[in-house]
């Protein structure tokens, strides 16, 4: 077990690749329109990214064809950007990393495709949200990460829904992943890694609106679920502070997102 905990001068390297991941999806939300191919989408996170003087993770990361993952509906994560147009429901996952002068920035959000997202696909985006926003609340010295995996498990099952296993969020800082793994459901073995200022991780919980289970498509990367449901999954890249927590990839006004009876 090696976690590397970061210096000063290596967090101000991560605000800066953390903001902007951040500000690449923001400039990305007014383009999700029906009609758009999550290629366009690509092309533009490139081109705003290298504008910026920085490199996008993802392209060429263990053979991944593009700079961006885009994720529709049944899919999980990894999906590839390609011809194929949005649709008017669709629900889309968007995941931006940036490596910005060494240090990279991760994070990723689930978008609305058109106004005809039905409420239940709405839902489960908002449920999956309120799990990363829960998991974040948990970050501190003392807390481990069996603290912040129980909030989430806990918040995806009294909605009815389950928690990918097979993907978890990672330890982040010169490298896209490192140590520690950041499990989403709570295994036992997180109750021994205990949170310690320094520490720079992401939170990325996979929720689905069926089962837990996935497969991988014959593309080697995109991620689905095997009975065919839908996926939703948020993204923040953070580090342990002395009291508490401070996220990197804030967007322009985005405030906790917690739920209202917890
Ligand atoms: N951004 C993803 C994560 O959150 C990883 C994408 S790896 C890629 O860890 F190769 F698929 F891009
Ligand atoms: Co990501
Ligand atoms: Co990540």
């Amino acid at each position: 077990m090696s976690i590397i905990l970061k210096t000063e001068e290596d967090l101000e390297g991560m605000r800066i690749a953390g903001q902007l991941a951040a500000r690449t999806l923001e400039m990305l939300t007014p383009h999700v329109q029906p009609g758009v191919t999550t290629e366009e989408l690509n092309r533009l996170a490139h081109e705003f990214i290298l504008d910026h003087g920085a490199t996008p993770a993802p392209l060429n990361y263990h053979g991944f064809p593009k700079s961006i993952c885009t994720s529709i509906n049944h899919q999980v994560c990894h999906g590839i950007p390609s011809d194929k147009r949005l649709k008017n429901g669709d629900i889309l996952n968007i995941d931006v990393t940036v490596i910005k002068d060494g240090y990279h920035g991760d994070t990723s959000m689930m978008y609305c495709v058109g106004d005809k997202v039905a409420p239940y696909a709405k839902r489960l985006c908002d449920v999956a949200r309120e799990c990363l926003w829960l998991g974040i609340e948990q970050v501190r010295p003392g807390n481990t990460l069996y603290d912040v995996a129980l909030a989430i498990e806990k918040h995806a099952h009294a909605n009815g829904y389950s928690v990918v296993e097979e993907y978890c969020g990672h330890g982040i800082g010169k490298n896209f992943h490192e140590e520690p793994q950041v499990l989403h459901y709570a295994d036992p073995s997180l109750k021994r890694i205990e949170l310690v200022p320094g520490m720079t991780f992401t939170i990325e919980p996979m929720i689905n609106q069926g089962r837990k289970e996935t497969r991988v498509l014959g593309d080697q990367w995109t991620v689905i679920t095997k009975d065919r449901k839908l996926s939703a999954q948020w993204e923040h890249t953070l580090a342990v502070t002395d009291d508490g927590y401070e996220i990197f990839t804030l967007r322009e006004g985005e405030q906790s997102f917690l739920p209202q009876t917890a």
